[in-house]
């Protein structure tokens, strides 16, 4: 087989890669591990900077996003008992973000590939990126118990924090950054009122929650937990009796419970990989970089290095020109830093880090209060938060 660029990896990075360059007249195959079934069964964050809606309607696949999702002018912070709301179109002249599943997402990306008749070959093994620093890379992989080969001119990865592209980078070409939190999320979903109109973030000494929603009647939440627990030891009444200790009574008391349809419990780490490029490999998304989602970025981030890389892809085929993919690593990680900045920032504003009363403890204290009095933070975190521009 021969095309233009192979996508590892059929999340949204690649989905969205592939979609964009559809439409400039670029021709790429993905490879997927997994079945479509199973990468949309897959429950992720929910918060869409305006660049990634314009994005997804650029790649013709917005208009359920469009109809579904919702339009949050701000959100609230509580701490100490009080609440302080971020007015984030108040404070970045208009902007907004919109809440919408990722799931959803994905699937607006599936359909728009099937309508295109785009390429994907699901449930693929062994995927090997051959030839990289050469003019002609190729990928093998197996599928359907046959070994394949395709012929191409550029490979992206796209195939997330475990995927096979960034360790198909040399490790003395490679420079990898991270800090694991010491602490874990617990994530449910329920057919519940959500907590509030808009998303809720809690520090509280019991530890950090988040209240989210995907609808009116669909409720996501989130609470921080030892890195040694288990899923198994969460049942539902545990988790709806911590999420309520951990939120002002004011929330509490009119929280609506109910069974979980999903739980899931993730450990929060910082990563990133430079660079984002290796000869004819470009990495972009979770295959690059991690942020912890106290910051709501990393499906964002995944948006701009597609906006980035597939411009720069665009601009190679139509005029020759290795301006954008030279600059591709740089420009992306530019702005993959400045959003861990911000992760990292609110990571440590709302999670219990060391113990109460701690020097750490007290700081975070007045980081909030800070926070709650004055307008500059206020805007430095808005303008975080709706996303920097690409
Ligand atoms: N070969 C083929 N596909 C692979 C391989 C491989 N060796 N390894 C992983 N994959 C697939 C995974 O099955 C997954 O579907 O690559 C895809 C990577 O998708 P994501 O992990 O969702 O990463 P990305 O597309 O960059 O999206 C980033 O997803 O994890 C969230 O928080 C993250 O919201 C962010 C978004
Ligand atoms: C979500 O809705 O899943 C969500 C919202 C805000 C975050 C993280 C996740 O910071």
């Amino acid at each position: 087989m021969k095309t233009q660029l192979v996508i590892i990896g059929g999340g949204p990075s690649g989905l969205l890669l592939s979609q964009l360059l559809h439409l400039a007249g670029v021709d790429s195959i993905v490879l997927e591990r997994k079945s479509r079934a199973y990468v949309l069964s897959r429950i992720r964050a929910g918060v869409l900077e305006q660049g990634t809606c314009d994005l997804m309607r650029a790649a013709k696949a917005g208009a359920r996003m469009d109809r579904h999702g919702k339009v949050h002018a701000g959100f609230l912070t509580a701490f100490g008992g009080r609440t302080a709301r971020i007015d984030l179109e108040g404070l970045t002249g208009g902007k907004t973000v919109l809440v919408y599943g990722q799931t959803e997402l994905t699937r607006d990306l599936y359909e728009a590939r099937d309508q295109l008749n785009g390429t994907i070959l699901h449930e693929v093994d062994d995927v090997e990126l051959n030839n990289l620093t050469g003019e002609t890379p190729f990928v093998t992989f197996s599928h359907n118990g046959e070994t394949h080969r395709i012929d191409c001119d550029l490979v992206a990865g796209c195939d997330g924090f475990h995927g096979v592209s960034r360790r198909s980078i040399p490790n003395s070409v490679r420079n990898e950054y991270e800090k694991i939190c010491p602490f874990a999320w617990i994530g449910v979903l329920s057919e519940t009122r959500p907590a509030g109109r808009e998303i809720i973030y809690s520090r509280s000494q019991a530890g950090f929650a988040l209240c989210s929603m995907r609808s009116d009647t669909l409720s996501r939440y989130y609470i921080q937990c030892p890195v040694t627990d288990t899923l198994e030891a969460w049942s539902d009444d545990r988790f709806w009796s911590a999420l309520s200790a951990r939120l002002p009574a004011s929330i509490a008391d009119k929280l609506d419970t109910g069974p979980s349809i999903q739980k899931n419990m993730a450990p929060l780490r910082a990563f990133i990989s430079e660079p984002m490029r290796y000869g004819r490999l470009f990495l972009a998304g979770d295959a690059a970089h991690i942020v912890p989602p106290t910051g709501a970025k990393g499906l964002n981030l995944a948006a701009s290095d597609v906006f980035y890389l597939s411009n720069a892809v665009i601009e190679f085929y139509k005029s020759g020109s290795e301006t954008g993919l030279d600059a591709y690593s740089q420009t992306a990680l530019a702005r993959v830093w400045k959003a861990s900045r911000f992760s990292w920032f609110m990571t440590r504003m709302l999670h219990n880090f060391e113990g109460p009363d701690s020097f750490d403890d007290r700081l975070q204290d007045a980081q909030l209060d800070y926070m709650s009095c004055s307008k500059a933070q206020q805007t430095a975190i808005a303008e975080n938060y709706v996303g920097l521009p690409f």
